[in-house]
């Protein structure tokens, strides 16, 4: 039976600093004009047929950086949470938070289960946002809760794994830096030099469309394969 659903993007979001200092401004300025870019992404990904989108915002490397950009990516965080519930709602946007919580802070756990609780009966995009998220880690992690198959190590990956379709990449790098490694096994990659900040609706089209066009064989002869747009 092939399921004709919304396709599931993922992206990492990198380039803010690059975007920052390339105008002669603060590192925290470019992350700033990221949650900018996030608001748009998220109201243009149900346009484009996108029912699932996963954004990398902070890898558990990410504590690697200096306290005060640690805790400017906190707060936005924070901010987003509480400031996007309402719109949220009024969309249809669920928001799923992926990674670990128990590093944080109380004020941004609560935001974080706030914000589920308040989206969870939207429909129309799942918004999963990944925050001190290692995908090594929700691997190991769903590997030693005893499973003794392969569908009981899916059902403990986080949220069930979801299979990406199409995984963006920004900022010009070209390396998955840990973000769902599991999940991307057959992802089709996206890489752009657009740093984050500048990447809006028309940057998300221009990967939506090279997607369509790429040919997906999951192993299979090209005859055998199912069209680029069927998740699996
Ligand atoms: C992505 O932008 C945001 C996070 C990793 C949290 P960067 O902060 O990595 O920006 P660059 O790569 O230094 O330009
Ligand atoms: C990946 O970007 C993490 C996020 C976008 C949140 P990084 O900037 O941390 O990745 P590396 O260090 O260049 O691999
Ligand atoms: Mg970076």
């Amino acid at each position: 039976l092939i399921r004709q659903t919304g396709i599931h993007v993922a992206i990492i979001m990198d380039g803010n600093g690059r975007w920052a200092q390339s105008r002669g401004l603060p590192r925290h300025a470019g992350h700033r004009a990221g949650a900018a870019a996030v608001r748009r992404v998220v109201e243009d990904a149900p346009t484009l047929g996108i029912s699932t989108l996963s954004l990398f915002a902070f890898s558990s490397d990410n504590w690697k950086r200096p306290a005060p950009e640690v805790n400017t990516l906190m707060h936005l965080l924070e901010r987003f949470l509480r400031t996007e519930v309402a719109t949220c709602v009024e969309k249809g946007v669920r928001i799923e938070i992926i990674g670990r919580r128990d590093r944080l802070s109380e004020r941004l756990a609560n935001a974080m289960d706030a914000a589920e609780r308040s989206t969870a009966c939207g429909t129309v995009l799942r918004l999963r946002i990944a925050v001190d998220y290692s995908s090594r880690d929700a691997i190991v992690q769903a590997a030693s809760c005893g499973a003794t198959s392969r569908e009981e190590l899916e059902k403990n990956l986080p949220q069930s794994c979801l299979n990406v379709d199409l995984l963006v990449r920004t900022g010009g790098e070209k390396r998955l830096s840990d973000f769902l490694l599991w999940e991307s096994a057959y992802a089709e990659l996206y890489f752009t030099d657009v740093r984050w900040p500048d990447f809006d609706g028309d940057a998300l089209r221009a990967a939506v469309n090279e997607f369509a066009l790429r040919q997906r064989r999951f192993g299979a002869l090209p005859g055998d394969a199912r069209p680029a747009r069927v998740a699996s």
